[in-house]
């Protein structure tokens, strides 16, 4: 296959690229290595925070951290572990790591449709003339037993507006998301160029806060759209496709 467009798997180095931005860093939530002083100054500051590999994909082996009356719940797909001291949780999550680099993530509380959580995908690709254009949006529902919304996770997709007219936004606020996230996705799409060569696509995972606030979780450089066919509504699959072509891809 043909596939042409950069790769960059480290979630890490994604987001030292973005944090030297001052317009996307606004939209970066604090983000650390692993580490046990990390670990302590995360759960310090946030109620949630996330544990995720610095080269996962898929949602797979994402841990939620929560704070409790009693110390802290763990969560791992639908299994729910207890622990009273900050040593014991982080004796269990190094032994989980293993020789993995793992990334804390302050937690997003995900803004909710019809009382599923949702977050966005924004893909970004580049067109012949070698400029960003921001191609679609569509949502990735989660499970709410789970802690991740990806499709590999029971995630189910769904359009923008669909997904918006659930969530209890005003609706003067759809269009006014749907722009910031397309100007978003451009930016980041600069900004990768200006750090490694060769991308042509992208898809940023922004979560939306209860308050309507806009979070990059992380931003995919292989971005699958095989969900997308789930669809009803065919022109969003077809639209990144006919994009996708022009760079050897999705053929
Ligand atoms: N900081 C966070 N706050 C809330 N939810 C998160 C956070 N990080 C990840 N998630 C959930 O987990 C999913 C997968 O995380 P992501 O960073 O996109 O990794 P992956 O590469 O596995 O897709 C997200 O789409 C979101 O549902
Ligand atoms: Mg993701």
């Amino acid at each position: 296959m043909k596939y042409k467009s950069s790769t960059i798997k480290s979630k890490w180095t994604k987001t030292q690229w973005l944090l030297k931005d001052s317009y996307i860093k606004k939209y970066i939530p604090i983000t650390l290595p692993f580490n046990k002083k990390n670990l302590s100054s995360m759960l310090a500051d946030h109620t949630t925070v996330f544990f995720k590999p610095t080269n996962g994909s898929g949602g797979n082996n994402i841990i939620r951290i929560s704070k409790t009356a009693g110390g802290y719940q763990t969560q791992l797909n639908t299994t729910k572990r207890s622990y009273s001291t900050t040593t014991q949780l982080y004796r269990d999550l190094n032994r989980f790591a293993g020789t993995r680099p793992y990334l804390l993530q302050k937690g997003i509380r995900l803004a909710k449709s019809n009382g599923k959580p949702f977050d966005v995908r924004v893909m970004v690709q580049k067109t012949k003339q070698g400029t960003w254009t921001s191609t679609a949006l569509f949502t990735k529902v989660g499970n709410p037993k789970k802690v991740a919304t990806n499709y590999n996770q029971g995630g189910t997709i769904g359009t923008f507006h669909n997904t918006m007219n659930g969530a209890k936004f005003s609706s003067a606020f759809t269009p006014q998301l749907e722009s910031d996230l397309k100007r978003l996705g451009v930016a980041v799409g600069k900004n990768f160029d200006r750090n490694y060569k060769g991308f042509k696509e992208l898809g940023l995972d922004v979560a939306i806060d209860s308050k309507g606030k806009a979070w990059i979780l992380e931003v995919n450089t292989r971005p699958q759209i095989y969900p997308l066919k789930a669809l009803k509504d065919k022109s969003i699959y077809k639209k990144i496709l006919s994009y996708g072509k022009q760079y050897g891809r999705y053929k």
